[in-house]
């Protein structure tokens, strides 16, 4: 049922897609429902609960019915609204890379640390995606410049968009290769958030990363590790000083065996909000 017919005040049509959102299975209508009407509307989450009394036009219903209607569909928030938050930065995003996750920013902290510790390095974001953590380390660390790769060049070219946006370009390079394939890393900080989830587990994903996310961002094989394991063995080979990896439940020992293996003989598992470890660095001891 259209929300136009249901009604033209802000509370009803609040209220009529929250139910909407809910029939359909989303975990968080009220939520997601308060960000794609402020999008529609131009004003905040927050906004949208406290204007409850504002009445809508035609053309703001309309807008808000066909945002409605995709999230119905679970695509999810940050695909409907082009933009999704990650550390200081507003990052742009569709549907050719992974919508940067707040488990994520733990990377960057971790990673941050390593490269204050590592004067002098070049810090290298392998399977950057958007953009967001290369990005990321750009803004937080002024005069200091990241390279980011991807095989992507769809992704790529989302990259560079934000990199422009951001006033970042001078100081994000990015470089189309297979892991870090033909990058120099001696001495550099490698940071991943690469695929870690293997074919046999994409039925159990929820509709929004199975049906809408890039396959090649989530997905890494039937080998949940094979590229991770890839990049760990080129940070190994390439002398990295130091990397990290975002993982997923249950691979912090594998990972931390795989940088080992590689040369690293120092590792550490950080954890989440969640208590679950879901970073691995390994740093070169010598
Ligand atoms: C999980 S997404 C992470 C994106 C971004 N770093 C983030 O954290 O939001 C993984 C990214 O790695 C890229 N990727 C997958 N396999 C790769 C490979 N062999 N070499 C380079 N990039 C790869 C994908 O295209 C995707 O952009």
């Amino acid at each position: 049922m259209p929300t136009a017919a249901l009604a033209n005040s802000l509370a009803d049509v609040r209220r009529a897609v929250i139910a909407r959102l809910r029939m359909a299975g989303v975990d968080t209508p009220a939520l997601d429902a308060n960000v794609l009407i402020g999008h529609v509307l131009g004003i905040t989450p927050e906004q949208v609960v406290l204007r409850s009394d504002a009445e809508l036009g035609h053309e703001d219903l309309r807008a808000i019915e066909a945002a409605a209607q995709r999230r119905e569909r679970r695509e999810p928030v940050a695909y409907i609204t082009g933009t999704k938050a990650f550390r200081r930065l507003e990052i742009s995003v569709n549907r050719d890379v992974l919508i940067p996750r707040p488990e994520t920013e733990l990377l960057v902290e971790v990673g941050l640390d390593l490269w204050d510790a590592s004067p002098g390095a070049r810090a290298v974001d392998v399977g950057t995606g958007s953009g967001a953590i290369a990005l990321a380390l750009a803004a937080e660390r002024p005069g200091r410049w990241v390279l980011g790769t991807d095989c992507s060049p769809a992704a790529l070219r989302v990259a560079a968009g934000n990199a422009k946006c951001l006033r970042l370009a001078e100081r994000v390079r990015l470089c189309l290769t297979d892991g870090a394939a033909g990058v120099n890393l001696r001495g550099a900080v490698v940071l991943a958030n690469l695929p870690y989830i293997s074919s046999a587990e994409l039925s159990t994903l929820q509709p929004e990363i199975s049906c809408w996310e890039p396959g090649a961002a989530v997905i890494a094989g039937t080998d949940d590790l094979s590229v991770i394991r890839k990049v760990v063995a080129q940070a190994g080979r390439g002398k990295a000083r130091a990397a990290a990896f975002e993982i997923g439940l249950g691979q912090a020992e594998s990972v931390a065996a795989l940088l080992i293996g590689a040369g690293f003989g120092r590792t550490a598992a950080h954890r989440d909000l969640a208590g679950h470890p879901r970073v691995v660095t390994g740093t070169r001891v010598s």
